[in-house]
Formats: C-alpha cells, structure tokens, sequence
C-alpha cells in the first residue's frame, strides 16, 4: 500500500523532528502532527523558527523547508486520524505515578487513549506505528483495544522504536545506524512493514532497515537504552573509585575504550545521566522483569540508577562539604540546567538533583543555561519537591556579571560556551578561594589549576 497521508499523535521531542524529516524526505506525502496541546502546536506554526517548542541544531531549516508544504502541525487529532492511511502514535510513556507498577511500570495512559481515538474515528483501513517506546507486548494491547472498538475496518499494527538522542536528533535521523520495524508475520502485516520500508528507503539504505516480530522490535527499544545508561553507570561507579586510588577516570575511559570488543562511545563520566528515558525505560524493564519473578535480573538492571542516583548525590554531597569545611557564602553558581548540551530539555536532568540538595542544606543558588528559562527552573524544582524555598534560587542570564559575589562554580552541563569561557577573566573577579566543581570534566585541569582555581573534577585527583 502506498503511503498518502500520515498522522503523527504527539508534537513532542520525538513527533517533532521524526516527522519533519519524514516529510523532507518523502515529499509526495502529506505529514500531519497533531497533539492535544494548543500551545505546542502554535509554538510549531510560530513564524519565528526560534519559537520551535523543541531545540535542536538542524531542526528549523528543515521545518523552514517542508511546513505548509508537505508537514502540517494542528490540534485537530480526530480530522487528521481520519484522513490519513498511517498513524504513528507518539505520545508520552511516563513511569506510573498511582496504581498497579507504581514508580516502575510504564504509563500507557496517553498510548491507549490514541488507540481508542483512533478506533472512534476511523472508517478506513489504517496502519498503526507504535513510536513511543512501550512495554514488550504493548502492541497485542493496542490491537484489542482497536479491534474491540471497531470492527468494520482493518487495522495492521508495527512496532518502529525512535533511537534519536536529543542534542543529535537532525543527524541521527539523517544517518541513523539503523531503523527497526517490527510487524506481524501474515501477508497483511508484511504489506504493512513494506509501505514504512518504503518511507524510510527515501533516505536510508535498505541494510541498514532492520525488520522483525512485533516482540523483538519493542524489547530491543528498551534493552537499548538500558545497555547504553548501564556503560555511564559502570563508568561512573569506577570514578569514585579513581578518586580513591588516584587512577585518573579519563584515562581509564581511554584505555578501555580503544578496546574493539568494548568501544568508546558512551564511556564519558559525568554528574550522572538524565533525560526523559534512561530512568523510566530501565524502571519499566525492572518491572516487566519481576512481573515474571525474575528477581536477580531486576536488579542487575536497576543497580544502574543506584549508582546513578549516588553519583548526583555525591557530586552535591562535595560541594557542600566544601563550603562547611571553608566556611563560605553558602551560595552556588550552577552552570547548566539542560540533562545534556544542545537541547533545551530539562527532564531528569542531574541539575534539578544536585539544586535541590544544595537547597535542603539552605544553599543559594543561581542558575543559568542558555536553553533552558526560569519557568521551567521552577517547574523542575517544584516538581521534586512542592515547598522548595523559591528566595534559594535565582535564575541569571548573564552568569559572570556578580561573579564576584561567588566562590564557587559548579558545571552540570557541558555546553561549549562554559569551554569557552575566559576564565582567567573569571579568576580575577570571582570571590577567594574560588572552586569549580566540574560535572562533566570538560576544563583543562592543569589549565584552571594553574589559572589558581581549586579544581574537582569527576573521577581526577
Ligand atoms: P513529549 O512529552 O515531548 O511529547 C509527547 C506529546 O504527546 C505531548 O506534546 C502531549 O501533549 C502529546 N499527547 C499525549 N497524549 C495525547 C493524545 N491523546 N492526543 C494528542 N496528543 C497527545 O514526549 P517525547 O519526548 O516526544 O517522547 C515520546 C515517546 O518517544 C516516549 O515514549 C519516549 O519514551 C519515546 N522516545 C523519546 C525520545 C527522546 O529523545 N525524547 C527518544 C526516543 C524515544
Ligand atoms: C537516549 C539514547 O541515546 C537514544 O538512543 C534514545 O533514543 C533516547 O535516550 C530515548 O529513548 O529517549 P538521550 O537521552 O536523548 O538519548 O541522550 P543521550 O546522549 O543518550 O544522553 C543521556 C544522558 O546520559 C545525558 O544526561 C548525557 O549527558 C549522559 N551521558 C551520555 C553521560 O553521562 N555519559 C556518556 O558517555 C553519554
């Protein structure tokens, strides 16, 4: 079946960008976005590309070049459900909040609810894409609860998994290593997989589109992310052990890395990992693996967010440390709030960890990021905790300007403006004795040493 129309549920970090290059590439195809949020979908349409409720470097040429061409953004869900002949349901998957998997088990709330919609509306054939990253056997549910609700059409469901890291989304779009559709083994559900085949053709040679069973596509998603949070993991749990030793963390990543069988990617130590998934998605596998008594496998797993939960926690333990021990100004000036550079994403990022311990030890703080505004500050800080102390905190646009009124810089985000930064400037102006407290080691450490800061890196003595 040859692909006409295609509606995409969710305008999201993933809906978004995944859609934009879905239609620059396939230019005969209408794309429809469509998410319930008015303010989203207005901040898509904005003629003003840095209004784009997503940052990503790329990301608004390619908007510039397919909107009201071929890529629509609209709140009209039921009208665009309609018309179209594939729908990608790329909605939220959060970790459960009340009920059965409390804490652990993925919310398919939002995915359920598309899957009702869509049932409601449609009077034509449809095939479902499941985009969101869900739990192995999510697509029998979404069958039911189309096939329960409407009979008189046929619906044929595939599981495609987005692996897009925020930051590098326009690329790995672009060039992704591979792209994944899993569906049905009859002779509907391979004619489905070939019409999303041919849609990424466009652009993606055929070796590098891999398809499978409905099961394996869904468990590789989530396996995925828990592999590559489980390699920052074991790096940073051997960072505390390099303070110990005085092994130096960035040598080790080196030398393990060049290692063929290993690899160097994903072996950066850090404040600890953040963004919307490596937490939920290994809950979510902890959950499906104690669902089936797997005990020890459950936490094997979740020993990654142990060490990830430690790492943020001992990188403010430090700075607090340091200011009792010094007797300073108990104030912090926190460089970054994005959970990494080149995004203005904020969820689960280790800065909203690290602030709040500051915070419980009545430390004030000021914050910037060049992404990242002081609304969202607030919602991330209120959300951890509702009766955070909001005279704490202050949100700065500038960072260097009462530079002297500090002592101490702490680094959570590695945006190459803080590289940049001349700090022999900084030095001059800044309180005595100033410490960097360097989340991501991304400064020189003879460099800045020699400057006259105290310098502490992660996993460096
Ligand atoms: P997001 O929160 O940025 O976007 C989801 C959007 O869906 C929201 O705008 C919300 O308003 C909309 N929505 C929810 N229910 C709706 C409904 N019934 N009708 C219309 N709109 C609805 O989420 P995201 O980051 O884009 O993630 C989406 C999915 O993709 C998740 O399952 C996530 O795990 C997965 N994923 C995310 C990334 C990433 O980098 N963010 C990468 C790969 C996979
Ligand atoms: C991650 C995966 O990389 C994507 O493949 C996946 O599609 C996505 O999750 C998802 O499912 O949401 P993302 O979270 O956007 O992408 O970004 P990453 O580059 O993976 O970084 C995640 C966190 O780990 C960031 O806080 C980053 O700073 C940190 N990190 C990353 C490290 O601390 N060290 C590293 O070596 C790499």
């Amino acid at each position: 079946m040859r692909i006409k129309n295609i509606c995409c549920i969710g305008a999201g970090y993933v809906g978004g960008p995944t859609m934009s290059i879905i239609a620059q590439k396939n230019p005969k195809i209408n794309v429809y976005v469509v998410d319930m949020n008015a303010n989203k979908i207005a901040a898509w349409n904005s003629k003003n590309l840095k209004n784009l409720p997503v940052f990503e470097p790329g990301l608004s040429k390619v908007v510039k070049q397919a909107r009201n061409r071929n890529l629509f953004f609209s709140t009209d869900v039921n009208k665009y459900i309609e018309k179209a002949d594939m729908i990608f349901i790329s909605v939220n998957t959060p970790t459960k909040i009340s009920g059965k998997g409390k804490g652990y088990a993925a919310d398919l709330k939002y995915v359920e609810a598309c899957a009702k919609q869509i049932a409601k509306v449609s009077r034509s054939n449809k095939i479902i894409v499941e985009k969101s990253t869900v739990p192995v056997r999510t697509s029998e549910k979404i069958k039911e609860i189309l096939r329960s609700n409407n009979s008189d059409v046929d619906f044929q469901i595939l599981s495609n998994p987005e692996f897009l890291a925020e930051g590098t989304a326009m690329r790995d779009l672009e060039i992704p290593d591979r792209v994944l559709i899993g569906g049905d083994d009859t002779i509907k559900g391979k004619k489905a997989i070939d019409s999303l085949v041919e849609i990424y053709s466009s652009w993606v040679p055929k070796k590098n589109i891999l398809t499978t069973n409905l099961w394996s596509s869904e468990l590789s998603k989530l396996t995925a992310n828990a592999f590559l949070a489980q390699r920052i993991s074991s790096i940073n749990s051997l960072s505390e052990l390099c303070e110990e030793t005085g092994a130096d963390i960035e040598e080790v990543s080196k030398a393990i890395g060049m290692d063929t069988r290993i690899g160097s990617s994903f072996l950066k130590t850090s404040v600890g990992f953040g963004g919307s998934c490596f937490q939920k998605d290994i809950l979510n596998l902890v959950y499906i693996a104690r669902s089936f008594g797997l005990e020890k496998v459950a936490d094997y797993w979740e020993q990654i967010l142990i060490i990830n939960k430690h790492q943020r926690n001992r990188f403010a333990k430090n700075i607090i440390g340091c200011i009792k021990e010094n007797n300073l100004k108990p104030r912090v000036l926190i460089l970054g709030w994005a959970f990494k550079k080149n995004t203005n994403d904020t969820r689960e990022s280790a800065a909203i960890y690290v602030a709040n311990n500051l915070l419980n030890e009545n430390i004030e703080i000021y914050i910037h990021d060049p992404k990242v505004k002081r609304s969202q500050v607030d919602f991330d800080l209120s959300n951890l905790n509702p009766n955070y102390d909001k005279s704490l905190v202050n949100f700065t646009d500038d960072p260097l300007m009462n530079i002297s009124e500090h002592n101490i810089i702490a680094i959570i985000t590695e945006w190459d403006e803080f590289i940049d930064y001349n700090w022999k400037r900084i030095y001059t102006k800044i309180k005595k004795p100033a410490y960097i407290f360097d989340g991501r080691n991304i400064l020189e450490v003879e460099k800045i040493r020699k400057i006259g800061f105290n310098y502490i890196g992660i996993g460096r003595t």
